[in-house]
Parts: structure tokens; C-alpha cells; sequence
């Protein structure tokens, strides 16, 4: 029996929709610094959570503060808590900028400042723009920058994680597998409602479905700030299967050691998968992450059509037949990654002689 059989393999049309993760407050780590320091007041108090401390510049022309937040981010808005004083004006004409520059006029402005009542928090919207930096400036003669708190809410963008679904083998208390894939990478935060952890366990293993298969290429790990000796000789997985829960998918690092960093970079050099997993291979083990990352292309499949050709030694005259072969054709291209294949006949098979046999590698037989 012959038959052309139509297939499509649904996926996505755009990009993965990062807007349902959980916002932080990304200057929290991030990376201070301004034109000049008044006494002691440094740029880091802008961005140490307590309203209380200030930044404060010198007497200038043009003074200007900065936080680089280390990673690009879709920047929603940004907070400005003003001092509580009678210098409050001091804040008036100020200019709010996001970009990817070290050069502050290379940023786009977000939001020009008249004023801010005295020892108000303003909230600007920047509705998404993108951007390392976060620059407050104001133009002129003889100003002083002060700055009680700056925040700025908003994601990373083109983590794939963020809107994928994690799972982990067991869950210690309340520290469940999604809060590693939550947008906060658990600084300044309580660990168990920022962090994940299985139990102490054998083989414990935590898993994300990033829901199509992407082109791995870096996996960021951050900071498990009460543990890090616990994810020494953990393997993170990357692949299409989920045989062994996913633990079997091919290799792209093992962590050899307490990460050296507050997040630690692993390159996958461009493996494809939709699960990646995390597991640490022994007895009694505790996975614990605070944030897993990935980054990477895709999806790979994007809405596709496939007309296949096939051959068949069963008889697809009859109905019930033509079913089952469909349904197994299906669980094939599930194993090969494509979940969500929609499969129908395009013709009425109909007998006919088989000249020739061809294999590929997501091919079924009869
Ligand atoms: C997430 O994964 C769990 C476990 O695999 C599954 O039960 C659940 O339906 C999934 N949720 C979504 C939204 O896909
Ligand atoms: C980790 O982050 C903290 C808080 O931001 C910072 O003080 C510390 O220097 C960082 N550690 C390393 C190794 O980068
Ligand atoms: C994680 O961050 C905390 C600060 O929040 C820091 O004290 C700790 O050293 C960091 N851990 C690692 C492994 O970098
Ligand atoms: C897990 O249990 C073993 C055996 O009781 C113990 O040695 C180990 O310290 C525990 N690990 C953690 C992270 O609690």
C-alpha cells in the first residue's frame, strides 16, 4: 500500500511571551556608579533596599548615575524614591535613560523628571524598553544628583525558561521546582521562596519543558546562596526525550565545583532540546537551585508542512487501520521532538507496487 500522508508540526509563530514570570527588582544586583561622590555617600546606596541611605554627587555640571544590571533586561518601569528633605527640587529636570551603552546619551529616555515631591517614590513606565543600563542625569550647571532608591522592575530577556514549566523529582517543604525559573535569581530575597530544592534524595533531578525545542546555547546558573557545595557534580541535560524523566538527554556540563561567581555561565555550543535538566548522579543528594537560565535560538520547529510519502505493508483500505497508523506515526515524531504533530491522510491510500524503500531517522515501518 501507498500513501501521501499530510503532517503538521505545529510551534510557535513568535517568541515565547516572557510577561507571566515574576518581576524583580534587577538594580539589586546590579553594578553602581556616578560622576562624583558628595562625602560618603556612593552610588551603590541608590540600590541597597533601604530608602534611608542616599547617593549623592558633588556640585557639578551634568552629573549622572548608573546601574549596569550585568544581564540586557525588558525594563517596565522604574522607581525613584526622592529625598525627604528641603533639597527635594534638587531632583527637578532630572532625565531617566535605558540603553545598551556605556555612553549615557546613547540611551534612550524613558521619562523626563520636572520634580518629585519630597520623599515620594515616583514610578516611570517604560513600557519594555531594553537594556543594560539605567542612567539618571541631569543636564545643566551646578546640579547635585541624590538618589534615595532606584528601582527597576522588569525581566531578562530571551531567557527561555521564563514561561517554561519546571518539575523536580521530590520537593523539599516549600521550595518548589518553578521558583528556579521565576525571573529572580534569589539575592536579597528569602531562599525558599526565590529557590528550589528537591529532598536529600538519590539521583535527585529537576527538569524545565521549555515547550519547544530551542538552540541551547548557554545555561546560566545563579547563586544558591545558603549552599552552593550542594550542586557540585551536577549534570546539566539537554534533549528532545524524556526517558528517565529527561536524565538521559546528552550532557552539555558537569559542575565541577563551587561556582566561583554569583552565576555561573555553562556553554552548550548550540545543543537542541526542549527539557533541560538538572541532575546529580549518587546517593543522598539535595538539588537546590536558585536560578536556572537558558539561552539560546528558536524555536526550532516553527509552523511547518511535511508531505511524506509512505508505504505500507498493512492493508490502509481499511479505517480502523489507517488510525493506528497514524496514532503510531504520531508517538513517533513525539520521541523526535515534535509533541504537538497533527497527522492526517492528504489521499485515500491505494494499493500499489513498492519500487523503492528509503530510512530516515524519524521513519516508522510496518
Ligand atoms: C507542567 O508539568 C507537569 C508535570 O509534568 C504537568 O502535570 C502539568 O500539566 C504541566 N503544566 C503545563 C501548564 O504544561
Ligand atoms: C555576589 O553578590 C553579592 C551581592 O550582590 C556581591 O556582594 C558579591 O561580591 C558577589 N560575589 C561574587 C563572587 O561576585
Ligand atoms: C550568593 O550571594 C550571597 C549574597 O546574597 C553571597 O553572600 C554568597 O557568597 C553568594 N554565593 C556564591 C556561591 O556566590
Ligand atoms: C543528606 O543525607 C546524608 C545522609 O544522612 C547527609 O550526610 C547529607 O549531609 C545530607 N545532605 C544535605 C544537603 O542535607
Amino acid at each position: 500500500m501507498s500513501a501521501l500522508l499530510f503532517v503538521l508540526l505545529s510551534g510557535f509563530l513568535s517568541f515565547q511571551d516572557i510577561a507571566n514570570g515574576a518581576e524583580e527588582n534587577a538594580a539589586l544586583w546590579g553594578k553602581t556608579s556616578q560622576t562624583s561622590v558628595h562625602s560618603t555617600y556612593e552610588s551603590k546606596y541608590a540600590v541597597d533596599g533601604d530608602p534611608t541611605t542616599r547617593s549623592e554627587t558633588n556640585t557639578e555640571s551634568d552629573p549622572w548615575w548608573t546601574v549596569d544590571l550585568l544581564n540586557v533586561y525588558r525594563v517596565n518601569r522604574v522607581t525613584i524614591t526622592n529625598r525627604d528633605s528641603g533639597y527635594y527640587y534638587r531632583i527637578n529636570g532630572a532625565v531617566l535613560r535605558v540603553g545598551n551603552y556605556l555612553d549615557l546619551y546613547s540611551n534612550t529616555i524613558c521619562a523626563e523628571i520636572p520634580t518629585i515631591p519630597s520623599g515620594v517614590t515616583s514610578t516611570f513606565n517604560c513600557g519594555g524598553m531594553e537594556g543594560r543600563f539605567v542612567y539618571i542625569h541631569i543636564p545643566g550647571n551646578n546640579k547635585i544628583l541624590a538618589l534615595c532608591e532606584v528601582g527597576v522592575y522588569g525581566y531578562l530577556l530571551g531567557n527561555l525558561a521564563i514561561g517554561g514549566n519546571a518539575t523536580q523529582s521530590s520537593t523539599y517543604l516549600s521550595w518548589f521546582a518553578g521558583q528556579a525559573i521565576d525571573g529572580n535569581r534569589g539575592f536579597n530575597t528569602q531562599a525558599n521562596t526565590a529557590c528550589s530544592s528537591t529532598n536529600n534524595e538519590s539521583n535527585p533531578w529537576w527538569r524545565v519543558d521549555l515547550n519547544y525545542a530551542y538552540i541551547v546555547n548557554t545555561v546560566v546558573i545563579s547563586n544558591i546562596t545558603c549552599c552552593p557545595e550542594r550542586i557540585i557534580g551536577a549534570e546539566i541535560r539537554i534533549g528532545n526525550s524524556l526517558e528517565n524523566n529527561g536524565n538521559n538527554n546528552p550532557i552539555c556540563a558537569v559542575i565541577p565545583s563551587i561556582p566561583a561567581d554569583n552565576s555561573s555561565k555553562y556553554s552548550c555550543g548550540g545543543m537542541q532540546g526542549r527539557y533541560v535538566n538538572l541532575i546529580i548522579p549518587g546517593n543522598m543528594k539535595m538539588l537546590t537551585l536558585c536560578e536556572v537560565e537558558i539561552y539560546g535560538e528558536g524555536p526550532v520547529v516553527e509552523r511547518s508542512f511535511v508531505r511524506m510519502h509512505f508505504n505500507s505493508k498493512a492493508d490502509l483500505t481499511d479505517p480502523v487501520m489507517r488510525d493506528k497508523i497514524l496514532k503510531q506515526l504520531e508517538s513517533v515524531l513525539a520521541k523526535c521532538g515534535f509533541p504537538n504533530a497533527t497527522i492526517r491522510w492528504s489521499q485515500t491510500p491505494k494499493p500499489e507496487v513498492i519500487q523503492e524503500t528509503e530510512t530516515r531517522p524519524c521513519s516508522t515501518e510496518n
